[in-house]
């Protein structure tokens, strides 16, 4: 059985043998389908409609925020790990790449008059796909653009994600040399049975050389682990999560896997028999979740864990953590501009998307400058939605009096339905309802998605469990 404890040092505690709920039925009851949140509307509400640039200069006129960030992302991989579900191409060599980087240079042209007009670019950060696929004088390249051409402020953001596979100690000194000051390594998992279910092998030796690098310099690093991939049990992501531990990244994403077969043909090469239960996926969490905040860490909510003075675990702490495609971030004054096929951008109250397939992408680019697909104008309605279920996933609380300030309606009356359906929740001790706030417990945190969907009206009507992972 479940219930809430008291919290210590920020940490959370659960309880599996107290509460209103077994494990059995936790898992019958809440484990569901759902987005992650990481925008409202969800990227597929965008509609495939033509864009021109002129618009997205109009939006950026009429945004309230003066700083960009900048998002570029490079889809190739020299190999192809079976449970990836991002947008990435196989290349066995580099040659691929050439074309795809001129035309991201040219994106990056197309963008560069308005962006200066309207905007400082305080992050930037590359992500796959795997940009370590291109070398460093590739990714010194559009640096090197970047900062030539658009206004970067001096202590701007400049992150990476880097395939421990694809890169050395050597390679990782030049990119901090070239001005990098974040990086994230793919872990997934260290049990070798894993690893080869998954077409991922990587040792821990690969990762200490680069860990001790970024150390002597005090630059901050994120792993991505992955649970719910075959052959894990509780005791061998243990010893995973372990071994992580003894490395200290100052953030941690430790992402449920989402297994959709039907949108990502390299999930089919996974042996679905060999997949953990949900009952031993929800082990494994708690576990994880344990482990990481006995160690000292904050759990941020959704898959994601800081050091308690790391800015993001910072940031929540004030209440002010906010969410944009990349996940959790602390820029949510900025706008986003993402280069690149597949990226998405969120400029003022206009999300936008670039086309995802390689030749379109780079056709558009040589044609139009830019390459956009589908877009959609957010609604009065969709922002007022996405206030509440933002401060739902990044800080677990939604304080109403500054929601009606903000939009001018009574919380009650506008979300009558919303809380009624919120009633179940909270007599299974996941949400506390009061004249003044919505607060998640701590229980409730696992299923955070779901207590956000019940404000999501795009999904009301709507067969959801081909497009989203389940909750547990
Ligand atoms: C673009 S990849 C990371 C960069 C680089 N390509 C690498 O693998 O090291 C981003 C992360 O998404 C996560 N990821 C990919 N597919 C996933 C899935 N189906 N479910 C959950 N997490 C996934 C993995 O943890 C992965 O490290
Ligand atoms: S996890 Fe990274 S390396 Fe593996 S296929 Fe996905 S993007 Fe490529």
């Amino acid at each position: 059985m479940w219930n809430e404890k008291s919290r210590v040092d920020g940490n959370i505690c659960f309880d599996t043998r107290i509460g209103q709920l077994n494990e059995k039925q936790l898992i019958e009851k809440y484990n569901l389908n759902g987005p992650r949140y990481t925008s409202y509307p969800t990227a597929i509400e965008l509609k495939e409609q033509p864009l021109n640039k002129q618009s997205v200069t109009t939006a950026m006129a009429k945004s309230d925020n003066d700083e960009l960030s900048l998002y570029i992302h490079i889809p190739f991989c020299k190999q192809l790990c079976y449970y990836c579900g991002c947008h990435k191409y196989l290349a066995r060599n580099e040659s691929k790449a050439f074309a795809y980087v001129d035309s991201i240079l040219e994106e990056l042209a197309s963008w560069q008059a308005s962006c200066n007009e309207h905007y400082k670019v305080s992050q930037i950060h590359f992500g796959g796909g795997t940009p370590t696929f291109v070398d460093n004088s590739t990714i010194s390249k559009i640096v090197g653009k970047i900062s030539a051409d658009y206004s970067v402020t001096e202590n701007a953001e400049i992150s990476i994600e880097f395939d421990p596979r694809t890169c050395d100690a050597k390679r990782l000194a030049e990119l901090i040399e070239m001005g990098f000051n974040r990086f994230s390594f793919g872990i997934q998992d260290f049990n070798p049975e894993t690893q080869i279910a998954i077409n991922r092998q990587q040792d821990i030796k690969m990762i200490e050389p680069l860990v001790k690098v970024l150390k002597d310099k005090a630059i901050p690093f994120n792993f991505d682990l992955i649970y719910g991939l075959p052959y894990q049990t509780q005791s061998r992501f243990n010893d995973t999560v372990n071994q992580v531990l003894r490395l200290r990244p100052n953030r941690l994403s430790v992402f449920n896997y989402a297994h959709m077969p039907h949108l990502f043909a390299e999930q089919r090469r996974i042996d679905e028999a060999a997949l953990p239960s949900a009952t031993e996926k929800l082990a494994i969490q708690l576990n994880t979740m344990k482990q990481l905040t006995d160690d000292g860490y904050v759990y941020l909510g959704i898959d994601h864990y800081a050091l308690p003075d790391d800015s993001l675990a910072q940031e929540q702490k004030k209440q002010q953590l906010h969410r944009n495609f990349q996940g959790y971030t602390t820029k949510g004054h900025c706008d986003l501009l993402g280069i690149g096929l597949s990226s998405i951008s969120q400029i003022g109250q206009l999300m936008f998307q670039n086309e995802k397939e390689l030749s379109g992408y780079q056709h558009k680019v040589s044609n139009d400058g830019v390459a956009i697909t589908k877009h959609l104008y957010k609604s009065l309605s969709d922002q007022a939605r996405w206030y509440v279920i933002k401060n739902l996933i990044c800080n677990f609380e939604l304080n109403i009096t500054p929601y009606e300030t903000k939009f001018g309606h009574l919380f009650n009356e506008e979300y009558k339905n919303e809380i009624a359906k919120l009633q179940t929740y909270q007599r299974d001790g996941l949400v506390k309802i009061s004249n003044e706030s919505i607060k998640i417990t701590d229980l409730g945190r696992l299923f955070a998605r779901l207590i956000c969907k019940e404000f999501d009206q795009y999904l009301q009507d709507k067969m959801i469990s081909k497009q989203f992972s389940k909750a547990i």
